[in-house]
């Protein structure tokens, strides 16, 4: 079990990490202009986009997402498993990825390729890490909801500060290459999200195709989908099963959070995102 992680120039990640794969990747991996890029703060909802993504390219056909592991369908650059995948992938490729930007491959700034940057209150995100990070071998544990609250808060999580992330993420933001979607909104009006995503993409498709996809990467499909809800891992995990598909809701954090810590969590959030405008956090 790790009791540390592995710290790249600031950043910690999972302890199987490489230093030198995370070096390469920023300096010299090629992102090209037809690839589309998945990029979150872990547990934001990632899966779910991809999983979208999938289905859009299929254009419904469930097919592709129920045969093959959603980590080599949109492969994590920064992970090894991925790496290794990408850089022999050709045509036009999903690509997902948690890197703060800083980190990511610094080819993608200069590229067309498209970006979809998913958002969600980190007061859901921390609740669905705590959970999610205690079974993942690689990853420190801790002893409480209490303890992981304070890790998170001060960035001492993998990936680092949700602050931070958004912050760097962010300065794309009027780019046109660039979306944001948040998880809160994908909840409440998955439809016209889905046609958000297809417009930004320049993708058309027939209001049954969309039927179709919404159906396939519905929570509970996604759940029953082993191809997606990660009970199979293919030996990439030192954990086999995990449980993704935890609950799928917004505002879980008001079951966890004890007064004193919605409290201080507003205060830091007040504090830490004042300089971004307060339509990009639909749940504040
Ligand atoms: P919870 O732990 O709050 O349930 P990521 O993919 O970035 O790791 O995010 C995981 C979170 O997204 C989990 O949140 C998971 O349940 C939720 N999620 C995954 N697929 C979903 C879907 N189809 N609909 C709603 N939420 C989904």
């Amino acid at each position: 079990m790790a009791d540390n992680y592995l710290w790249f120039e600031g950043v910690p990640f999972f302890n199987d990490f490489s230093p030198e794969t995370l070096r390469e990747l920023r300096d010299d991996f090629v992102i090209k202009a037809e690839d589309v890029l998945t990029v979150t703060y872990p547990k934001s909802g990632t899966n779910w986009l991809v999983e979208i993504l999938c289905l859009i390219h299929s254009k419904g056909d469930p097919k592709w997402i129920q045969s093959v592991p959603i980590w080599e369908r949109s492969p994590w650059v920064e992970t090894n498993f991925g790496y290794q995948l990408l850089s022999k992938k050709e045509g036009p490729r999903l690509i997902s990825s948690h890197l703060p930007i800083q980190l990511f491959p610094k080819s993608a700034f200069s590229s067309k390729a498209k970006v979809i940057y998913v958002i969600r209150n980190p007061r859901d995100v921390l609740v669905s890490g705590y959970f999610f990070w205690n079974l993942v071998s690689t990853c420190k544990k801790p002893k409480s909801l209490e303890e992981y609250f304070e890790w998170f808060c001060q960035g001492n999580v993998v990936y680092g500060s949700w602050f931070d992330h958004i912050h760097g993420w962010m300065s794309m933001k009027d780019r046109e290459n660039f979306l944001i979607l948040s998880y809160e909104e994908l909840k409440k009006d998955t439809r016209k999200n889905v046609e958000k995503i297809c417009q930004f993409l320049g993708k058309t498709l027939e209001p049954e195709e969309l039927t179709l996809i919404l159906k396939n990467s519905s929570f509970q499909a996604m759940k029953e989908n082993k191809m997606s809800n990660y009970s199979f891992t293919d030996g990439i995990f030192l954990k086999k099963e995990l449980p993704l598909m935890r609950k799928g809701i917004t505002g879980d954090w008001k079951n966890h959070f004890t007064v004193f810590q919605a409290e201080a969590f507003d205060k830091l959030f007040q504090e830490k995102m004042a300089d971004l405008p307060r339509e990009l956090f639909p749940w504040e």
